[in-house]
């Protein structure tokens, strides 16, 4: 009688954790900004945390002590190419140190993409 009563709740419970888990790996997976290069932010963001985070914060307005230059949520980073980018994370600029030989192009790529999703975070 009693399990009767509370089953079917129960599973709807379930069956609610299940969409509800369901629903939200789908809306990790989506790209937060442009539609296109999802799973590559989501891995530039794991590389971004471990490595880039310490200076520039985990939302990409970079500490303030770091100057202006460090906050790549701003047009004047936003607004350079994905290859430029590219280029200036391999080779440094101090004391933002260089990342040729410690990560990958590959790698490097993937961060550039989730430093993108800033730029959607900044328009709001
Ligand atoms: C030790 C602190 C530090 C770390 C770690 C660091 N940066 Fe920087 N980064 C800086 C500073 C400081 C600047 C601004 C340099 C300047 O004033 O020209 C900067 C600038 C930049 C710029 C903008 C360059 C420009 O001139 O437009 C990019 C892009 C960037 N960093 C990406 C990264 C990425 C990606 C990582 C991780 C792989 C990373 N940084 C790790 C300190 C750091």
């Amino acid at each position: 009688m009693l399990s009767a009563n509370h089953s079917p709740a129960r599973w709807r419970t379930a069956l609610l954790a299940v969409i509800l888990l369901a629903a939200g790996s789908v809306a990790a997976s989506k790209p937060s900004g442009g539609g296109h290069g999802g799973a590559r932010a989501a891995a530039g963001r794991k590389v971004y945390m471990s490595k880039c985070a310490v200076c520039h914060k985990d939302n990409g307005a970079g500490h303030s002590y770091l100057g202006p230059k460090a906050n790549l949520r701003s047009p004047g980073v936003q607004r350079q190419t994905d290859a430029q980018l590219v280029a200036i994370i391999k080779s440094g600029n101090p004391p933002m140190p260089a990342w040729d030989g410690v990560l990958t192009t590959d790698q490097i790529q993937s961060v550039v993409r989730f430093i993108r999703t800033f730029n959607a975070m900044a328009k709001k």
